[in-house]
């Protein structure tokens, strides 16, 4: 994919970066492989993202390295590149100390190209109000301790090194491309990473011999696999959200299937119903994973407050409260928890490729524009898209294109678009059969837009499923094993991939749409188990 021509440098970083960081993560191993295990605090072994974590001990000394692989460079502010978000790379652990123990924290220097990269400190502390960490700081055992190592500004390369002792690790995951690798064991007495070299200051002799419980750490996961791709993420809703807790750990975005539409929280003017989203979003956050908001306008189950608006200055004020308040209410809560929004879904007919005349009927196209402006002064971080389906129909995703283009023109404040990529394949009635070609057309339509104005578009695949009524495992595992092909293929623009839903047990497709009978149009089956699907989409 060709930059558009004021962020060549960032494309030229790009790519130096992936090779960079690939080449950093081989070299990183190599050593690894020639160090001794670190013996102290039972059986431990090095783990790094997409290798299988077996157990790691508390009572370990472990270095973290990490190559960062998802920093896109944090947008294109006016004077060109600016620094990436740190919300994008970061580690993310929740330590219990058995005792109060000091930590060691030291940073050093990585870089890419020209540019020097400072690791500038470690956050501990619950998911909001996260704080400075220092060496010497000490980690509480009355709380559980969230630690959050991340660059202080687009990271390429280098490592952060975090020493720990007599910790049990209660939750450990990784949530982009991380390599943990143990030290060469050290006695009780030397420098036991608290930099005091009087040993342990809690008293804590640590390898005192008797066996530390081993803690066996998750497995392999779907995300960290995609890790140096783009998100994973699920869908799920408030009746069946908690069921997946099995299966849910290999996704770290989520969207709410109807819980933040419109019709959910605003169904009357003036009165906001966020209970059901907060409560899913508190879940779902605390299980590792960040929020999609869907989808802040749609003309599907709009309430009347707002369809029944016939003044166009009347409707556009009506839509811009109601985006910057539901926003906001987010935002407030819950950070940059939400880091994206689908403002409006499905603003264009299929076949003609002309507008959905509700809100356009009465307002135009400023009801997007609106919506849009909206969202950004309610929350700056928060990446802005458009969210349609049948973009892989020439029409449609042409009149996408035009309104985009025309948005873009007006200097709305516009992020990517998603794909709801919503396909098929043949058989149990379906009599059709998603084209991959025409999916990668989009896709490059898309991209091609970005190259053309100038304006950077993330592509978000939304709504992924694919109706299989005939369930034919092996062609269903084969039509995502080339959608995911060239998923991979356009990561740079691709930047979240989202199934709607999670497993076979429930899709929307069930039973709709003209066709009867259940779907199985996703990776896991009725009884969450991993489907040839799962296989075709991990190995690669
Ligand atoms: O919650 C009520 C329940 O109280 C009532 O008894 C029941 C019977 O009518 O309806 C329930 O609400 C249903 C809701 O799903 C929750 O199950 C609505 O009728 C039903 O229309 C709604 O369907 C959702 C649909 O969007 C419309 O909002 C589907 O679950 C959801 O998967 C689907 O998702 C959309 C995306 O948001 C946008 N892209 C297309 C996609 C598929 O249509």
């Amino acid at each position: 994919m060709e930059y558009p021509k004021g962020n060549r440098l960032a494309g030229r970083i790009m790519r130096l970066k992936k090779f960079f960081g690939i080449f950093l993560s081989l070299i990183m191993v190599f050593p690894f492989a020639a160090c001794d295990v670190f013996k102290e605090g039972g059986k431990t072994s090095v783990l790094w993202v997409s290798q299988t974590m077996e157990t790691v001990s508390d009572g370990d000394e472990t270095q973290i390295t990490f190559v960062a692989s998802d920093n896109k460079f944090g947008g294109y502010a006016e004077s060109g590149v600016s620094g990436m978000s740190d919300e994008d790379t970061f580690l993310s652990v929740d330590l219990k100390a058995t005792a109060e123990i000091p930590v060691k924290v030291e940073f050093v220097y990585g870089s890419v190209g020209d540019q020097t990269v400072v690791y500038s400190q470690i956050n501990i502390g619950t998911e909001y109000e996260n704080y400075a960490f220092r060496t010497g700081n000490v980690l509480s055992n009355k709380s559980l301790n969230k630690i959050r190592l991340f660059p202080s500004y687009n990271a390429a390369g280098g490592y952060g090194i975090l020493y720990v002792k007599n910790l049990t690790y209660n939750d450990y995951y990784l949530n982009k491309f991380f390599e943990v690798k143990t030290v060469a064991s050290q006695d009780a007495g030397e420098n036991s990473g608290n930099g005091s070299g009087q040993g342990d200051q809690s008293g804590n002799q640590g390898g005192s011999g008797e066996q530390q419980p081993v803690v066996p750490v998750t497995a392999t996961y779907l995300y960290e696999k995609y890790s140096q791709y783009f998100k994973i993420g699920m869908c799920a809703g408030d009746s069946d959200y908690r069921n997946y807790g099995d299966i849910d750990g290999h996704y770290n975005s989520f969207t709410c299937e109807n819980e933040m539409k419109l019709y959910t929280i605003g169904n009357n003017e003036g009165q906001y119903d966020y209970s059901k989203a907060d409560n899913m979003l508190r879940y779902m956050i605390n299980r590792g994973k960040k929020i999609r908001g869907h989808a802040l306008i749609w003309y599907n189950g709009a309430p009347q407050w707002l369809t029944g608006c016939r003044d166009k200055q009347q409707l556009l004020n009506k839509i811009d409260t109601y985006c910057y308040n539901v926003v906001k209410h987010f935002k407030d809560s819950f950070g940059d928890s939400v880091y994206c929004w689908d403002v409006v879904n499905e603003a264009i007919n299929d076949g003609n490729g002309t507008y959905r005349d509700c809100f356009y009927g009465v307002a135009g196209i400023d009801f997007i524009k609106t919506a849009f402006r909206a969202a950004r002064r309610a929350d700056p971080n928060a990446k802005l898209f458009y969210n349609d389906y049948n973009m892989d129909d020439r029409t449609k995703r042409n009149a996408v294109i035009n309104m985009l283009r025309e948005l873009i023109n007006d200097g709305v404040p516009i992020d990517g678009v998603g794909m709801q990529a919503h396909y098929a394949i043949q058989g149990g009635g379906v009599n059709y059969e998603t084209s991959i070609n025409n999916v990668e057309s989009a896709i490059n339509a898309f991209e091609n837009l970005a190259e053309e104005t100038g304006h950077p578009l993330e592509i978000h695949i939304t709504e992924l499923d694919i109706r299989n009524h005939g369930n034919n495992n092996a062609a269903l595992a084969q039509k995502y094993k080339e959608l995911f092909e060239v998923f991979r293929r356009h990561s740079n623009s691709i930047t979240c991939v989202t199934t709607w839903g999670i497993c076979d047990a429930y899709s929307w497709l069930d039973n709709s749409q003209g066709y009867s009978g259940k779907a199985y149009p996703f990776l896991f089956d009725e009884g969450h188990n991993k489907k040839a699907a799962f296989d075709a989409v991990f190995n690669f």
